[in-house]
């Protein structure tokens, strides 16, 4: 996900010298690139004139900032006491055999970033699964393949 540079030095105009706008900085920053990215966090760094390791321990104190750089497309496998009981935890087991993948991580090709929530407050469809926001309900462990094949193959397009 290459972003002009430009953009980055748009966010530092806005949010510098406002006092307590670190936060909202990096979150722009991370909506730019879907991500954190290193030169972004030292841009703003210089710019606010915060060191690089304080930016780093706010980035890591809250987890809704990421540092790696997500795959192409996000599946979010609800855990939540609904879906568990549904067989979620089948699910997330099929998923991480099938793209070799953790929770967490993202596959080797960065097509795939695998991660878990806590209901997404459709548990009427449980076991729930989305990519890219799309709900997949009442998921089964054998209709996973086929699921992730559309993804592969909006990919070739
Ligand atoms: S527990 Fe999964 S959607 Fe609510």
């Amino acid at each position: 996900m290459k972003k002009e540079i430009g953009n980055v030095e748009i966010i530092i105009e806005k949010w510098k010298g406002i006092k307590g706008s670190l936060i909202m900085a990096l979150h722009e920053l991370q909506h730019l690139y879907g991500y954190v990215p290193q030169k972004g966090a030292q841009q703003i760094s210089t710019a606010f004139k915060i060191p690089l390791s304080q930016i780093f321990e706010v980035i890591t104190f809250y987890n809704l900032f990421k540092l790696k750089e997500p795959g192409k497309h996000t599946i979010a496998v609800c855990l939540g006491t609904a879906c568990y009981l549904k067989g979620a935890p089948d699910i997330l087991n099929e998923l991480k055999v099938l793209l070799k993948v953790e929770e967490g991580g993202t596959t080797k090709d960065g097509q795939f970033n695998l991660d878990v929530v806590r209901c997404l407050g459709c548990c009427g469809l449980a076991p729930v699964m989305t990519i890219d926001g799309e709900i997949y309900g009442k998921v089964k462990k054998n209709e996973i393949k086929d699921i992730l094949a559309k993804y592969k193959k909006k990919e070739q397009k």
